[in-house]
């Protein structure tokens, strides 16, 4: 069996659903495994482009079924749109797309707490994306969840009905509107109606496909760096982001991941609060214009920064990583010189990212190497050895750093422009 876990190298945004969408060509399998709709993978290819949150981004290679975890959390409205999106797009998910009854939902009251919690924290708020992701994986680990499973019988209206009385005094002392018993119930009964023909327990599908040597793709959301644990805590997301989630979040033993697929962006972006060692604050110069981009989730505009490569090399040690593909080598053409992050300093000693917290990495020194860059527009580029050779140089010293070798390099947004090495 093949199982190959998907990850992003950085803050996010690392360009996670272009890979899934040209890997997923070869996957009989593809899965989301932590996060929820907090997530925008942007795929473009032959049905368009789509910004997808919850489904699989492999799902459209027709050969391939879609799984969303156990350890996936679920905006039930949001992923009817999906769903709804893709089969108008002809993608075609019935009868390929399977929801673990044990993924839990987001319930209005999340989204609600989520947004009172950030305002609560003014100038120390995450910058979350607001979509509950706090407040429904805190429900999760104190037992007061909800999953699909709970609709099977009247375990939901109990649940609910305990926890608004709970939600609702938390609510009304923050200063928010309180929620309606009945309404909340009727509009989740309806979702579940519609949603019902998806959920399908995965153990054994799982448990088959292994035994079978079926392949798996497993699709990160968030990145390795928003991770709960290792990511810049308090400034990271609820969920596990690194490979071993994939082992909680769908049921596949650990010793199966052994290709990691690290997705790592030519530059550094981030969205939200939190350190970002290699930032470009000039709002006005080239480089701040070049890598700028519009988040797929909230619209915000991304902060940037230069190349890390202690951040790279860190989560090629966490994850395991096997392999890079790298994206946007394109963006970086026409920049006469690229600056590279090479290691921290603090008080000139060396340092690394995992020995200091959050706030610590705020005052590392970043330790720059300058690199030529190339004026060619790469854009079009099948080969690695088309590529000029100061962006053949760039691949390379990503490779050294990490001690990955780069299999991909993405040279535009579309599924096709990937040059495979
Ligand atoms: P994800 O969350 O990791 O899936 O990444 P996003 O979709 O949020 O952000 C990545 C952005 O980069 C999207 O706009 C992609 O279309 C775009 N992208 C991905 N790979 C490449 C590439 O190699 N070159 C260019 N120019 N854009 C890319
Ligand atoms: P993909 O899968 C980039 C960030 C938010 C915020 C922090 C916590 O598209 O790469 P949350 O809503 O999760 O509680 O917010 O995490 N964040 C992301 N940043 N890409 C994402 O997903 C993100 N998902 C969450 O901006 O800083
Ligand atoms: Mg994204």
């Amino acid at each position: 069996m093949t199982v190959i876990a998907v990850i992003g190298s950085q803050w996010g945004d690392e360009g996670k659903g272009k890979v899934v969408d040209f890997l997923a060509e070869r996957a009989d399998y593809v899965a989301r495994f932590n996060g929820g709709n907090n997530a925008g993978h942007t795929v473009i290819n032959e049905f368009g482009t789509f910004k997808i949150h919850l489904v699989p981004s492999g799902i459209f290679a027709q050969n391939t079924v879609g799984l969303i975890g156990g350890g996936v959390v679920i905006d039930p409205a949001v992923l009817i749109e999906e769903v709804e999106m893709l089969n108008k797009a002809g993608v075609g998910v019935d009868g390929r797309l399977w929801i673990s009854p044990r993924s839990h939902l987001i319930m209005p009251y999340h989204k609600i707490l989520d947004g009172l919690y950030e305002e609560a924290k003014g100038a120390g708020a995450t910058g979350t994306t607001r979509r509950g992701i706090g407040p429904v994986f805190a429900d999760k680990v104190s037992y007061n969840g909800i999953r699909w499973t709970d609709f099977t019988s009247d375990m939901f209206e109990k649940r609910l009905a305990t926890q608004l009385e709970l939600k609702n005094k938390i609510i009304a002392a923050l200063g928010g509107e309180v929620l309606k018993y009945e309404a909340v119930r009727d509009e989740y009964r309806g979702y579940y109606l519609k949603i019902k023909p998806y959920i399908k327990e995965l153990f054994s599908l799982v448990q088959d496909g292994l035994k079978a040597d079926k392949t798996f793709l497993l699709e990160q959301a968030m990145g390795t760096f928003l991770d709960t644990d290792w990511g810049t805590y308090p400034f990271v997301t609820a969920s596990t982001t690194i490979p071993s989630a994939a082992s909680a979040g769908l049921g596949i033993p650990p010793k199966y991941i052994q290709n990691v697929v690290g997705v790592t962006k030519a530059y550094t972006t981030r969205v939200g609060a939190g350190p970002l060692p290699t930032e470009i604050h000039d709002t006005d110069s080239e480089v701040y214009k070049k890598f700028g981009e519009v988040a797929a989730t909230t619209g915000r505009i991304r902060r940037v920064g230069w190349l890390d490569l202690e951040i790279v090399k860190t989560a090629a040690q966490l994850s395991g990583m096997t392999e890079i593909c790298l994206t946007k080598l394109d963006v970086l053409s026409g920049l006469e010189e690229i600056k590279v992050c090479t290691r921290y300093e603090l008080s000139c000693d060396p340092v690394r990212y995992a020995d200091v917290d959050a706030y610590g990495l705020d005052k590392v020194e970043t330790v720059y190497e300058t690199v030529p860059g190339w004026s060619e527009d790469i854009s079009k580029a099948k080969s690695f050895e088309e590529l000029p050779v100061n962006a053949q140089k760039y691949v390379q010293m990503i490779e050294d750093a990490a001690g990955v070798p780069v299999k991909w390099i993405g040279v535009g947004p579309e599924r096709e422009a990937t040059i495979r090495r």
